[in-house]
């Protein structure tokens, strides 16, 4: 392994929201918790992001940034040489982040009472959405099928009522970890254009896939399917530059993306953040090898995870991750009520958790683990959370 990600590095005061937002969130202490919840990662990103940002600091002035011809071009070869996906730098509309990108979506194609599907439990910023801008938000639940969980697109046929007009995809999906495939996504499409449904397809997480599996762009399924999905991509998740807040939006078809753009001037969105596009360009042009290291130790990380869920946690399970660095635990097994489950894991285990049911239905007791840390901590939280299911069990 090139990189290193054994190393900790400590974030406390450092304005993080992960680290010093946990004590007023979870009641979780800054002195010894742990903080596993936001979906960053504790470790530095390729050399050549912060070599950038060191370049930008000496130079010393942070203007209007302009001239992003380098930054569309490393996504086209990014998309091209990872995904297989053909893209133009006139798609991309670049926004302050992916949950800013969602809401001005549904504001450029939804009209207030529009019906506007997710599938939760997920990414929870969606449901925000499409309730803030007026829109009724239709919850069609995913299903857990030999562990795992499967779209349920019978249970939306039977959904009565004027037709929806957007779904909003998380692929991967975060909480679950799954990597949607080619068949299900075929379906999935086709199932929405027989609708006239817009697709949004969240694909933030689309790097961080583990081995045996492989992500499929919804939009690269073919011309027809491309015409009625947009897809939302950016380097935060993959290089962990999320306070870059900086997202893309690709829309193959020209008018949608004239409607897109409007909606952005309406919203004053004329500029990116100008540590976005700076990085992004780095992390993309310099930083494959990094994420094969990266998806190495991540993947090991699961592995970890899985291993003292099984052995350790009666009652506990772990859903098989196919991909993203959030575990997703089931502790019904263990009898707990959602609070006891809370104190236990606040409480006795000092960890900061996302709490299931803010993942929607499908979450009740049930937490979320980042374990995008070094190896180190994330034994520590581990032993912790043993002792304390322990204990508590006595
Ligand atoms: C599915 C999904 N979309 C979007 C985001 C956040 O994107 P941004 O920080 O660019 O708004 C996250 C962060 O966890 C996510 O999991």
């Amino acid at each position: 392994m090139r990189y290193d990600f054994d190393t900790v590095i400590d974030r406390r005061g450092t304005h993080s929201e992960k680290w010093d937002g946990m004590e007023d969130r979870y009641g979780v202490s800054q002195e010894d918790g742990l903080a596993m919840w936001v979906a960053d990662m504790e470790f530095r990103p390729p050399p050549e992001v912060n070599e950038a940002i060191r370049r930008a600091a000496d130079h010393g002035i942070h203007g209007y940034p302009g001239n992003l011809a380098p930054y569309h071009q490393a996504i086209v070869d990014w998309m091209d040489r990872r995904h297989g996906w053909a893209i133009q730098p006139e798609w991309i509309s670049t926004t302050h982040g992916i949950v800013n990108a969602v809401h001005l979506l549904v504001q450029a194609f939804c009209q207030p009472g529009d019906r506007v599907v997710v599938q939760p439990p997920v990414y929870y910023p969606f449901f925000g959405a499409v309730t803030f801008n007026g829109c009724e938000l239709i919850n069609n639940p995913l299903v857990q099928v030999d562990g795992r969980y499967r779209m349920d697109l019978e249970e939306l046929d039977r959904l009565s009522g004027p037709a929806p007009k957007m779904l909003i995809l998380c692929s991967p999906h975060n909480p679950g970890g799954r990597v949607w495939n080619r068949a299900e996504l075929e379906e999935l499409a086709e199932f929405c254009l027989e609708r006239d449904i817009l697709m949004v397809s969240d694909e933030i997480h689309h790097d961080l896939v583990y081995e045996g599996y492989s992500h499929t762009v919804l939009a690269s399924l073919g011309p027809e399917v491309a015409r009625r999905v947009i897809t939302c991509t950016s380097a935060s998740k993959t290089f962990n530059l999320a306070g870059t807040m900086t997202g893309n939006v690709i829309i193959s078809d020209e008018s949608m993306r004239r409607r897109f753009q409007l909606q952005m001037t309406r919203c004053g969105i004329n500029f990116p953040n100008r540590f976005g596009p700076l990085t992004a360009t780095a992390a993309y042009n310099h930083g494959d090898q990094w994420l094969e290291d990266l998806l190495v130790y991540l993947q090991g990380n699961r592995d970890r995870v899985d291993r003292v869920v099984k052995d350790g946690l009666p009652g506990v399970t772990s859903m098989p991750l196919e991909g993203t660095y959030l575990a997703w635990l089931d502790l019904w097994g263990t009898g707990l009520t959602m609070e006891e489950i809370i104190r236990c894991v606040q409480e006795d285990a000092r960890l900061a958790l996302n709490h299931g049911p803010t993942f929607g239905s499908g979450g009740d007791k049930r937490m979320r683990l980042n374990f995008a840390c070094p190896r180190s901590m994330l034994d520590h939280a581990l032993e912790r959370l043993v002792s304390a299911f322990r204990d508590r069990g006595n």
